[in-house]
């Protein structure tokens, strides 16, 4: 995820902007770079890589300027690259920005921006905002930065300089989080996209709110709302260390991942469901013509990516009628699979870099398949492969264990089997704007349950001394349950294992006696009784079963122990609320016993080996 900060003051600022950039690193990142004003100029470094690129490009430039800001870019508009680096500038360089979030009207001011003349050299949506300051600016560069973000929908943090009112860094926020730190002496001042960039130059902070605009000067920090009265801050005394502040406070990545989930659906969904409006998706680009013409899906994917595709073969065969098949990718290319030019591939992958994903995809192509990738990471192999991608912007994943991303799949794939939908006429358009509003809804509904997880915690002293655990659910339950049983033991290396509620007693119910832990899912309203009579196939056998159903389910109590329920919402989109408990239940279990959540033994974040 994008970092920034940003230094005015008496030392030289390129060195203190490297040092804090690298304390952003742990947020993932593809590309650095810095501005500094010096000598009437602004001097911009910038280049894609790791943080040493841009060291070893600033080395020995010895820039003496002392106001500056610097970027980490995680892309998200436009490949990683040199020219997609922030800072972004207008054409002659005299104004400078680093941003972090999404212009989600950045298309249509773009357009707009040419139309008056000005000139683009970068695909992202950053690069409108110094043109727009351009726009607007008559020498004061904070008045052209209020004018600017009154024309910008979507999140902003973002750090400013103009060569032509110089000696000032003009800062903003909305819904994308900003600091200002205040040096020694009141004699420097520092903006930083989180407290870590700072931390080791001042523990004095202002946290600033949506729509807060701050002027930095040799004089000071002056803060205003958004029509230019002025705003008075207490200052905020961080009295956490480093480590923990790279987590944001969260004890692991992991749960820090967790939560962060509400904001990844809404980035997912931003600019891409519209209620109203038709799906947009600008990484896809199929005719209604070619969608009607497919006769087949293949999804392909691994691991948690692989759970989510259980999850899109039913949602696509059900909205857009077209038969799917889910593949494991290791095993794909050895089943000489039907491929024809009446073929679409789905391949989804967190890091767009797994080694079997990317060889099933590379022969799908070969034999003529239309390929769409569903990936978390801008220019990855998988993407650069595929002819169309849809990037789920769920910002970068750290932990081993997949969460955020594993969610943004699903969204992704709803999304997709919505556009096919629509474009087929496959749905009504009443369902289609229903399941459209249950989308939208979905990021306030997973925050209440992370608002809420004490029920979910106190199973976990019952299921962290436990060999085994068996998770059962059925039609879309089973494929949250199986997702459920490989986060349980990836991280706290209990044997676990999923099940259809139907096939247990086909022979693992031989398996169920007194204290065996069971965790059912029982959310699909049409599957609801019969999974109750399964659940009550375990219960009767000795089983300690936790059930996990809808608000308003509340039959399910008389057969099981303990019972989580998760918002109503329709039961198709049910996957995305009731994985949650799940990962917090497995969470906290590896956390009681002791283990390494975020890298867990033998595991490793992205598998480039078949
Ligand atoms: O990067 P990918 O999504 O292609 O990775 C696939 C699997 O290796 C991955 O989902 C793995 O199963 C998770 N780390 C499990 O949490």
């Amino acid at each position: 995820m994008c970092g920034i900060v940003g230094y005015l003051g008496e030392k030289k600022a390129t060195p203190i902007l490297v040092e804090g950039l690298s304390k952003l690193e742990y947020r993932g990142y593809d590309s650095s770079g810095i501005a500094v004003v010096e000598d009437g100029e602004i001097k911009i470094e910038k280049c894609r890589g790791r943080l040493s690129n841009l060291k070893d490009k600033v080395a020995g430039k010895e820039y003496a300027g002392s106001i500056g800001i610097g970027h980490t870019r995680w892309a998200t508009h436009g490949e990683p690259s040199d020219v997609n680096s922030h800072p972004h500038s207008n054409e002659d360089e005299t104004i400078a920005v680093v941003h972090n979030g999404i212009i989600e009207n950045y298309i249509v001011l773009r357009e707009w921006l040419i139309s008056e003349g000005y000139k683009f050299v970068s695909e992202t949506d950053t690069e409108v905002i110094p043109h727009l300051v351009d726009y607007y600016f008559d020498g004061n560069l904070e008045d052209a930065v209020i004018k600017a973000t009154k024309r910008m929908e979507g999140s902003y943090a973002l750090g400013v300089v103009a060569k032509n009112d110089p000696g000032k860094i003009v800062a903003v926020r909305k819904d994308s989080p900003l600091v200002i730190g205040v040096g020694e002496d009141g004699k420097e001042s520092f903006i930083a996209s989180d407290i870590p960039a700072v931390l080791n130059m001042t523990r004095d902070v202002y946290l600033l709110e949506d729509k807060e605009f701050v002027v930095m000067t040799k004089d000071g920090i002056t803060i205003y709302d958004e029509n230019k009265n002025k705003v008075e801050k207490q200052i905020f005394h961080v009295t956490w260390d480093i480590d923990a502040a790279e987590k944001g406070g969260y004890d692991h990545f992991m749960l820090k991942e967790i939560y962060e989930q509400p904001k990844a659906i809404k980035d997912t969904l931003t600019s891409r469901v519209v209620k109203g409006e038709k799906i947009k998706l600008d990484g896809i680009h199929l005719t209604k013509e070619q969608i009607e013409n497919f006769d087949r899906v293949y999804i392909i994917a691994c691991g948690t990516a692989y759970h989510s595709g259980v999850v899109g073969k039913y949602v696509i065969e059900r909205l857009a009628k077209i038969p799917v098949e889910i593949d494991v990718a290791s095993e794909f290319r050895y089943r000489n699979p039907l491929i024809t030019d009446r073929t679409l591939m789905i391949c989804i992958s967190q890091s767009g870099e797994t080694a079997d994903t990317l060889a099933a995809l590379r022969l799908a192509k070969e034999e003529g398949a239309r390929i769409i990738a569903i990936t978390n990471v801008v220019g990855s192999s998988i993407s650069r492969e595929a002819d169309d991608v849809f990037y789920t912007w769920a910002g970068p994943e750290i932990a081993v264990a997949s969460t955020k991303a594993y969610i943004t799949m699903l969204i992704a794939l709803y999304i997709i089997a919505l556009y096919m939908a629509e474009a087929k006429h496959t749905v009504r358009e009443t369902e289609i704007e229903k399941i459209k509003d249950g989308l939208l809804n979905l990021s306030e509904k997973t925050a209440e349950i992370l608002n809420d997880v004490d029920t979910i915690k106190s199973f976990v002293d019952h299921l962290y001394s436990k060999n085994d655990v068996y998770y059962l659910g059925r039609g879309l339950d089973y494929a949250v349950a199986m997702e459920g049983s490989l986060k349980l033991k990836e991280i706290s290396y209990i044997h676990s294992e999923a099940y259809a509620g139907g096939e247990l007693k086909h022979g693992t119910i031989a398996l169920i006696e007194e204290g065996t832990s069971v965790i059912a899912l029982a959310t699909q309203s049409e599957l609801y009784d019969k999974q109750i009579s399964n659940i009550r196939e375990v219960k009767t056998r000795g089983a300690n079963v936790l059930g996990i159903a809808m608000e308003g389910q509340t039959e399910i109590e008389k057969t099981v122990d303990q019972t989580i329920y998760i918002p109503k919402v329709m039961s198709i989109l049910a996957p995305v609320l009731s994985v949650i408990p799940l990962q917090i239940l497995a969470y906290y279990t590896a956390v009681q016993k002791g283990c390494d959540v975020d890298k867990p033994r033998n595991l490793a974040k992205s598998v480039t080996v078949e």
